[in-house]
């Protein structure tokens, strides 16, 4: 189970711990909803686990599931940075296990080999963000429908790793973010730039290159020679698949 006393130390009024739970986000969402808005929740499975473009999280226990809340005061760079910040904040984790084949996908995904191990759902509402996030860590298999797109950290290194570990570093990692010149230069550097992908926004979809990030957290793609900056969609990378 998850260690109450190492989480606490983050310093959320509160903290719920579950073995199981609908959706760490939906939960948090109705305790925002009643007032609490310094929270943490954690569970070793949800049952209605959820993704971006409400897709289904895949939430089986072994894996790592969490929400937590930051006041929108105490981001000190744009909101719209913050999901970005959360994706650095398990890069730079994952990257701590020398993961090999690390890669992030604009805006919050990432990627060993094309292979999902880590997704991340930031919700907005007037005065917080829910930031959910899912690592797979110790997940041994996953169900035959996704077993061709997610990959977790057991399934490459043959270890079980301490998901309150995994938590508590990727929290203070995140919160050691500190300001949109960093997160600017972690987009620029990932290795997106110049790749290939197939992107889809409100019901569009382009073939082109990455040409840049901008410093509001934007994607630039050049597809057939005209550049057009996104804040919001889903990129897929071409001709990369195993
Ligand atoms: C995605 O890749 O589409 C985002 C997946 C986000 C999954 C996490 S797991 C914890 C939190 N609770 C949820 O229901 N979703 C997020």
């Amino acid at each position: 189970m998850f260690d109450a006393k190492k989480i606490k130390k983050l310093g959320f009024s509160n903290t719920a711990i579950f073995s199981s739970v609908d959706s760490t986000n939906d939960f948090l969402s109705e305790m925002t909803t009643s007032g609490k808005e310094s929270i943490i929740a954690v569970s070793q499975m949800q049952t209605k686990g959820r993704g971006r473009f409400a897709r289904e999280w895949v939430s089986l226990k072994g894996g790592l599931y969490f929400s937590f809340t930051e006041k929108h005061e105490n981001i000190v760079y744009p909101l719209q940075l913050f999901p970005i910040a959360c994706a650095i904040g398990v890069y730079r984790y994952l990257e701590s296990l020398r993961i090999p084949l690390l890669r992030y996908k604009w805006p919050n995904d990432i990627l060993v080999k094309n292979r999902k191990i880590s997704g991340i759902l930031c919700e907005f509402s007037e005065s917080v963000i829910i930031a959910g996030i899912g690592v797979n860590i110790n997940t041994e298999a996953f169900p035959e429908e996704i077993s061709d797109f997610a990959v977790s950290v057991y399934s490459i290194k043959r270890r079980e790793y301490s998901l309150t570990d995994a938590l508590v570093e990727i929290v203070n990692n995140i919160r050691n973010v500190k300001n949109s010149a960093e997160i600017t230069k972690f987009m620029n550097e990932s290795g997106m730039i110049g790749k290939r992908i197939m992107f889809s926004s409100n019901g569009r979809i382009i073939e082109g290159t990455v040409d840049s990030f901008k410093e509001n957290g934007e994607i630039v793609i050049n597809s057939n020679s005209i550049l057009e900056s996104f804040i919001a969609g889903d990129a897929t990378f071409v001709r990369e698949r195993e």
